[in-house]
């Protein structure tokens, strides 16, 4: 049991308690029985978390030229050997279905001009053979989020459980000692900093990405890798969290904090250059600036590197002005704001981190390894994105395996619930953790994981960056253990194990395969294996180097 049981506040009891409310979260909320008590927890607002700041839009087969077997070839030919092929064909078959659902629920995607009634406007984007992105102009994630908890808000079985974070999962193990059962989770109402123990039949982790353990990253604040890292300490099996998705082509502006620059804008004739106006990516793929992202963002990290470039550029301007500002409305203003018109002059930009492809383990109905405890959206590895995901291919993941798991929940839903946990001691006393630290070590493991763990890596870099993370695991512990905890401690701790796991990973893979890349191992190995961590198997990673 961990030292965290303090500041207790009180105890609840739900029949499904969720943890975030992004795409993921807010649509297994909607489609389970209404006759179920739903807990759904955010860290912030409701709406915040990636999928709100989704642009490009939701991969689905749509097109009479397009097929699934296209699909599914597609995002294994960009996942780098890692795709599990039979979760693939599932995801590609049910994308029709998805949007269906989504229009259901009110979301509103832009409509094909030239036939408004019967089809809804497709684009292309990196690794994709054919137009098949849908999408609701160039802010497909806000309108999606908007639909969703409208709907959400008038349904009385869901309890929403706002500036609420969850701490750590509670575990217990069977009385022969063996399985592990998840009956619930500690959370931190940030209001008045108490703990609550919120118990549950089913929990299901829905926090999101770990994209904020780099400095530099197209996402909100909120991915910091919560449901992965408290997944990791009870327990679960991670996977894969080497393959760490870098967008290419995130606005270089000093005030510009995160802003992404769609890759639908590179499917609408966007070309990428150097400041001195030549083009460069037909040297690195024959599919140019729409090919996978691995290839387009290791691309300009070399032209940059060779030419001491601050930034590359990204040009859209020589389309119809009109055009420019009625498809990509969101990124227009935004840039406009900080004196750039995309409609007359190219927009700066780099690569920053954007997606997590690794995360918990979990089978086709989302369960990872412990009992009644389900990942589901980009906090799980469900082996759809194998070692890089395929543009769009994350929404259409999200809602999927929010499906499965309702599929496999009603199936158990009358089981027994009788479960002790260990009790909580009221421990309120402690010391405030100075703010200043906090933000110190935030900062420097981030700009460590920048330095040492980015888009090339070397073995030299990731030993040191792994002695460097180990020191400050230790000294963060000891803070949680000491002091009150607050949310930004939580944060902090939840980033120097996730930071601690993609180290980890990154120095289990004796290759370079995919978004992994390391200098001392340039070549892929002729067969393609997951790297699995567990907390408490050891064994498991050594049987790996071994292979
Ligand atoms: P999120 O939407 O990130 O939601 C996570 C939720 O968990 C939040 O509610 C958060 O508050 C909550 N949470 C986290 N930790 C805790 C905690 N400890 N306690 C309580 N709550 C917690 N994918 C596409 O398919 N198409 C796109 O066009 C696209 N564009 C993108 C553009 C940007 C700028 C970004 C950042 C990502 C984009 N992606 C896109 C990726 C995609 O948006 C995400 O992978 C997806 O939205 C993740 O959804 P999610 O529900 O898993 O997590
Ligand atoms: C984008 O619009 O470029 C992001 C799409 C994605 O990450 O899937």
């Amino acid at each position: 049991m961990y030292k965290i049981l303090k500041q207790v506040e009180n105890s609840r009891f739900f029949d499904v308690l969720i943890i975030g409310s992004g795409a993921a979260g807010n649509s297994l909320a909607l489609q389970l029985p209404t006759d179920m008590q739903i807990g759904l927890i955010s860290k912030t607002e409701l709406h915040e978390g990636s999928t709100y700041y989704a642009q490009g839009g939701i991969s689905a087969v749509l097109s009479n030229i397009d097929s699934i077997n296209q699909h599914v070839e597609d995002t294994v030919d960009a996942g780098a050997g890692l795709c599990k092929e039979d979760i693939v064909k599932n995801v590609a078959k049910e994308s029709k279905k998805i949007i269906e659902w989504l229009s259901h629920q009110g979301v509103e995607f832009t409509k094909n001009e030239s036939d408004p009634k019967n089809n809804l406007h497709l684009t292309k984007e990196g690794g994709h053979t054919y137009a098949r992105i849908v999408h609701a102009d160039d802010k497909t994630g806000e309108v999606i989020q908007e639909s969703l908890i409208e709907k959400i808000k008038k349904q009385r079985n869901i309890e929403l459980f706002t500036h609420h974070v969850a701490v750590d999962l509670i575990i217990n193990k069977n009385s022969d000692n063996k399985e592990k059962k998840c009956i619930g989770a500690y959370i931190l109402n940030k209001k008045n900093n108490l703990i609550n123990v919120f118990k549950a039949k089913f929990v299901v982790i829905a926090t999101g990405g770990a994209n904020k353990v780099y400095l530099y990253t197209s996402n909100p604040d909120t991915s910091s890798g919560d449901g992965i890292a408290m997944a990791y300490r009870a327990g679960c099996d991670i996977a894969n969290m080497e393959f760490m998705q870098f967008h290419p082509t995130c606005l270089f502006h000093h005030k510009a904090k995160s802003f992404l620059i769609s890759e639908s804008l590179r499917g609408e004739g966007g070309r990428l250059l150097l400041p001195n106006g030549k083009e460069f990516m037909h040297k690195y793929d024959s599919r140019g600036v729409l090919a996978p992202r691995d290839i387009v963002a290791r691309a300009i990290d070399r032209e940059m590197k060779t030419y001491g470039l601050d930034y590359v550029l990204l040009d859209i301007s020589h389309k119809e002005s009109s055009f420019i500002k009625k498809r990509f409305p969101n990124i227009y203003s935004k840039c406009l704001k900080y004196n750039i018109d995309i409609t007359k002059q190219a927009i700066p930009v780099v690569p920053a981190t954007h997606y997590t492809c690794g995360g918990i383990n979990i089978n086709i109905n989302a369960r990872t390894n412990i009992k009644n405890l389900y990942a589901i959206g980009e906090a799980a590895h469900s082996g759809l994105h194998g070692a890089n995901r395929m543009a769009s291919n994350s929404l259409l993941e999200c809602i999927f395996f929010s499906k499965k798991v309702i599929e496999d929940i009603q199936k158990n839903k009358d089981m027994n619930t009788k479960d002790d946990y260990n009790e909580i001691k009221n421990n309120k006393n402690k010391i405030i953790s100075e703010e200043v630290l906090i933000k110190h070590s935030w900062k420097e493991i981030r700009t460590l994981m920048w330095d040492y763990v980015g888009i090339v890596r070397s073995n030299d870099r990731l030993i040191k960056a792994k002695s460097r993370i180990l020191l400050f695991k230790k000294e963060i512990e000891e803070s949680f253990d000491n002091n009150e905890i607050s949310s930004d401690l939580i944060e902090l701790r939840n980033l120097v194990y996730i930071a601690e796991i993609i180290i980890e990973s990154a120095l289990q893979r004796k290759e370079s395969r995919g978004l992994h890349y390391n200098i001392d191992y340039p070549e892929t190995l002729s067969t393609a294996q997951d790297t699995i961590i567990n907390i408490n198997n050891e064994i498991l990673s050594k049987k790996y180097q071994e292979k």
